[in-house]
């Protein structure tokens, strides 16, 4: 590949090798010509030269468009003068598949909104090249920093019942005929008729699941698709994205920070380490600034601040004449504005805030001894706000049952969380990351349909 001839180009100075790619341009001169070759495997492009007189399909390759894909034979050769490393002197190139003259990514600068129309093609630009390979290296290193923590991976089901939020954001699966389902006397849906002979929905997050294993192997992690029927138009909502979440027994909210913290620093430093090509490029054309602010981020301690504190900052903002769309009094849920204040205009790092407001967090959240807060914590980041939602578990059954009581919920759908309770109970805790929103700070991009792939958004799940 591309990589391996960079990596060691001496080794490979005078001696025959194969590439494959994709055309990102060709120059022809009449007797020679150049063409510029992308193959995936690394950021960099291949400079290969051909001469009229050793290629023999000369004129068909120097017609090529952009986007074709072509298998290069030739012998590397080293230009320490120049400003890439070595050079491919084309022997043999074989044109596998031209490109159509129609092929919708000739322009050197397509805008981002463009781009997201050619799903199927937007990643063989520079730019989503890299933001993909961020999106790998950061997904292994998460898979890295747990595994090596002893953390078990488990799977947690995509169909489910359990609404795990209380939040009423379900997909509904079914296979019903939805024009015209089976009904009750009543006129209600018969959902007993149903392919699972209940009602079932795409999960919202993996966590009263991961709760269950982390009551036997102490410490699990969970890192899969989740989805939200929220309509929120925003660029840092999807309708289908991943979450990485963790669950630790006998572990505290503390605790759960320290995780959290480490976890984040740990994936920036391998992301920096491993994509040194591709950080310079979101640094010189993205967002000025990533880097260093990155490596400040991984060298620096988080701030950590109560929900009822950092009211008081926000307030006092606001006295000062900080006008915000959203007023700010003890009670509120944080929007995304006041988020941004703390963590950018106040502490201007990462930050946890902590112990929210028992009413406007979900059920599974430990009532602290105040009577009105519970031990939750999200951490906001710089640029994008809530990165991360986590909280200390209420691992006490009958306080459990109060809270799922009262905010009328269907005690049935939760035996088995309730269950757990029962059968040697601890002190337990997590959190969830959103992994598109950790790649959105990775890269300094600021809408969320940027870095999933295929992006599914309110009003679009095509292809
Ligand atoms: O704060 P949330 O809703 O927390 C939970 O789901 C918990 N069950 C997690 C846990 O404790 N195990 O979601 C967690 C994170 C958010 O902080 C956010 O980063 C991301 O998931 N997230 C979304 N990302 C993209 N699009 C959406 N619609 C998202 N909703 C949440
Ligand atoms: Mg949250």
């Amino acid at each position: 590949t591309i990589e391996k001839i960079y990596e060691d180009v001496e080794g490979f100075a005078g001696r025959p090798v194969t590439v494959a790619g994709w055309v990102r341009s060709v120059r022809d001169m009449k007797n020679f010509g150049f063409v510029t070759l992308n193959d995936g495997s690394c950021f960099k492009d291949l400079q290969a030269v051909m001469n009229r007189d050793a290629v023999e399909n000369y004129d068909e390759v120097a017609g090529v468009g952009v986007g074709s894909s072509l298998v290069i034979e030739g012998v590397v050769e080293a230009t320490p003068d120049r400003p890439q490393p070595f050079e491919l002197k084309a022997e043999r190139i074989v044109v596998e598949g031209p490109a159509a003259p129609d092929y919708p990514m000739q322009k050197k600068r397509a805008t981002r909104e463009f781009l997201r129309t050619q799903q199927h093609l937007r990643s063989r630009t520079n730019l989503f090249r890299a933001v993909f390979r961020v999106r790998s290296v950061a997904a292994f290193a998460i898979h890295q920093f747990f595994q090596e923590r002893g953390f078990v991976y488990v799977t947690t089901p995509i169909i489910t019942t359990s609404d795990a939020e209380g939040a009423g954001e379900m997909f509904r699966v079914t296979t019903l005929d939805v024009e015209n389902p089976p009904r009750l006397e009543d006129g209600s849906v018969d959902w007993a008729q149903d392919f699972f002979g209940h009602a079932a929905s795409l999960t919202v997050s993996g966590q009263l699941q991961a709760e269950n294993f982390a009551m036997s192997f102490g410490d699990v992690y969970t890192f899969g698709p989740t989805f939200r029927a929220e309509n929120s138009n925003t660029r840092r909502h999807a309708a289908e994205f991943w979450m990485v979440e963790p669950e630790m027994a006998f572990c505290d909210l503390d605790g759960d920070m320290d995780v959290a913290e480490a976890m984040l620093k740990v994936v920036i430093r391998q992301v920096m380490d491993r994509c040194p090509d591709e950080m310079e490029m979101f640094n010189k054309f993205v967002d000025k600034g990533l880097v260093e602010r990155l490596e400040h981020v991984a060298s620096s301690e988080f701030a950590r601040v109560t929900y009822t504190e950092a009211i008081e900052i926000l307030e006092k903002a606001q006295a000062d004449g900080h006008a915000f769309e959203y007023p700010v009094s003890w009670g509120i849920d944080l929007q995304t504005e006041h988020e941004r204040y703390l963590t950018e205009e106040h502490f201007k790092r990462p930050t946890f805030v902590t112990d929210y407001p028992a009413q406007i967090k979900a059920f599974y959240m430990r009532l602290n001894d105040d009577g009105r807060t519970v031990a939750a914590c999200d951490c906001l980041v710089p640029g994008i706000g809530e990165i991360i939602g986590g909280s200390q578990r209420e691992e006490r059954l009958e306080l459990l049952e109060e809270r799922i009581e009262a905010l009328g919920m269907d005690k049935e759908q939760y035996k088995y969380y309730l269950d757990l309770r029962r059968y040697g109970t601890c002190e337990h805790a997590g959190f969830g990351l959103g992994f598109e929103r950790l790649v959105m700070y990775l890269t300094g991009i600021d809408n969320i349909r940027d870095v999933l792939p295929h992006p599914r958004t309110v009003g679009n799940a095509e292809f």
